[in-house]
């Protein structure tokens, strides 16, 4: 078990919307809601516990099941609706959100927020512990120095979970990302697979569940339905976006309503989870609704009919501040069709499993016809182009490696790819930089300006993998998880330079969690030996 601080790491439940954290004047219980503040959604602030004597009494320890102060009074969930709190020879006290102060003596299990019920104290601590340990039974064994981080990311996973549009989805984190984004609903299910196959499924169909009539997959499932075009978007989100989107040639966005997505990576994911669980009438019951997915890419998303589609919004790049859309609102940066290819064979690999032969060959030559595309047109010899308004554009960025992840490169295009990460361009102590070192636009602290994410950083080290440089690919792993294991949180992101985290990076996110328990699962073959003896000196 480890101990929760209060303040990145709230006291919550899988399930539930309630956040316990540390105030200025005591405890504050507050919900976590799709795009609002928590002090908008604050239930009750200045929770004290004090002695007969009226003294106050501190919290002595917070663990993933309850919040015990010094006097032995515990706040704890009986249920995810319901936070009780519970002792004998103690008061309590606290204030309301229409600022009522409330007070009560205990003496037993009292309800602090949710219906009123009686609760037995030891019945539900007995509940709770045997609840955690269940769930940390299930995480995949990890080497000793990453054990510490692992558990923290395994306990984000779990407190992540909410019922979210008819299913138990993992949101990115209760602090500000409360619904199912796309993307991240994939990366989740990565780690998930590990522990329960069935709720990694969970998050995949929980996406095609609101597949839109085209095809489309939405950006967002959330509460009040989904996000899958602009007009869905929160205002908050609109004034960010028209802050810089094409600040470096003035092009502004059309007030015509774009669809907005995420990285087409569906496949990828339930192809992995297959590979840890096989279950063939599950691909068999998501393979149409993939393949529609996929084809909404070349049907809407291409709309110079090249047969290499783009990205028409910010955000259904998933990099929403990328300096690739300083140069306007549509842009072909080379993950976009990497993917793509690499969705086309495991397409193949499914409709293989399913029996279905003659697709799967069909795919095989879509991804081979697709490969042969993108490097005749992107490639120049040195570098693959990223295009905004169908123009190449001076920016380099991580995503210009990352048709390593096809594993279907000339092999002379892969290895200057590999070069390229590894020229000081890219590789230092705490590799990938998300935008080049030398870029003028690099800023080791703005979001997706700089600072190294571990998805790129997964998503970089499957595609060296896949392209033959196992090495390279084992050293970037043992950084990335060495960086997390050092800097002290499951933030969202990490500045590259330092290792640290990065200015604005939330914390408690789900995606770093998952892919470091992923990362770190079944390492015991490669040691810190392994890395010294192949340390890459740009
Ligand atoms: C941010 C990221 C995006 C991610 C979302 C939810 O908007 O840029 O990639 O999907 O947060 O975590």
């Amino acid at each position: 078990m480890f101990t929760l601080d209060l303040v990145e790491q709230p006291f919550t439940e899988r399930g539930s919307r309630l956040l316990v954290t540390a105030g200025p004047d005591g405890l504050r219980v507050a919900r976590a809601e799709y795009e609002t503040p928590l002090d908008q959604t604050t239930e009750l602030t200045a929770l004290v516990v004090r002695d007969t004597d009226g003294r106050t009494v501190p919290v002595a320890s917070a663990t993933p099941s309850e919040v015990a102060f010094a006097n032995g009074v515990s706040l704890m969930f009986a249920d995810p609706a319901t936070l009780v709190i519970a002792g004998q020879h103690a008061h309590a006290s606290w204030r309301l959100s229409d600022g009522t102060e409330q007070a009560v003596a205990l003496t037993g299990c009292h309800v602090l927020t949710g219906p009123q019920g009686s609760w037995s104290a030891t019945a539900v601590r007995a509940a709770a512990e045997a609840r955690w340990e269940e769930w940390f039974a299930r995480m995949p064994p990890v080497r000793a120095d990453l054990a510490e981080r692992a558990r923290m990311a395994w306990w984000t996973l779990a407190v992540n979970l909410l019922p979210i549009g008819g299913r138990e989805g993992l949101v990115p984190s209760k602090y500000g990302y409360v619904g199912v984004w796309n993307w991240d609903a994939l990366f989740h299910a990565v780690a998930l697979r590990h522990a329960s196959p069935a709720l990694a499924r969970d998050q995949i169909l929980l996406l095609l569940d609101h597949q839109l009539p085209d095809g489309q997959l939405p950006d967002v499932v959330h509460d009040h339905g989904v996000l899958a075009e602009t007009t869905d978007l929160p205002r908050s989100d609109l004034a960010r976006l028209s802050e810089h989107v094409g600040r470096a040639n003035g092009v502004v966005p059309s007030s015509e309503p774009v669809p907005v997505t995420k990285p087409p990576l569906a496949a990828w994911a339930v192809w992995k989870i297959h590979q840890t669980d096989p279950d063939l009438p599950f691909l068999a019951s998501v393979y149409p609704k993939l393949v529609r997915a996929h084809a909404w890419w070349f049907a809407v998303s291409d709309p110079d009919g090249d047969g290499l589609p783009e990205y028409l919004h910010p955000y259904s790049s998933g990099l929403d501040d990328s300096p690739v859309w300083d140069y306007g609102p549509r842009a072909e940066p080379p993950d976009l069709n990497s993917y793509l290819i690499l969705q086309a064979d495991r397409l193949a690999d499914i409709a293989e499993a399913i029996n279905l032969p003659t697709e799967a060959a069909r795919w095989r030559s879509q991804a081979a016809a697709h490969t042969e595309l993108l490097v005749a047109r992107r490639w120049d010899g040195t570098r693959f182009r990223t295009l905004a308004g169908g123009e190449p554009v001076p920016v380099r960025t991580a995503l210009d490696l990352m048709p390593l992840f096809t594993g279907r490169l000339p092999v002379e295009v892969a290895a200057a790819l590999e070069q390229e990460l590894r020229s000081a361009r890219y590789w230092g102590e705490h590799p990938v930089p998300t935008v080049a070192f030398d870029d003028p636009t690099f800023d080791p602290d703005a979001m997706w300006r700089g600072p190294v994410w571990l998805n790129v950083n997964y998503l970089l080290i499957e595609g060296l993998h896949r392209s033959g440089f196992a090495a390279t690919a084992d050293e970037l792993r043992l950084r990335t998880l060495a960086m997390v294991r050092d800097a002290g949180g499951l933030y969202e992101y990490w500045n590259p330079l330092t290792g640290a985290r990065a200015t604005r990076a939330t914390s408690g996110f789900g995606w770093s969690a998952a892919l470091f328990v992923d990362l770190a699962a079944g390492l015991s073959e490669l040691t810190d030996d392994h890395l010294d003896g192949k340390t890459i000196t740009p």
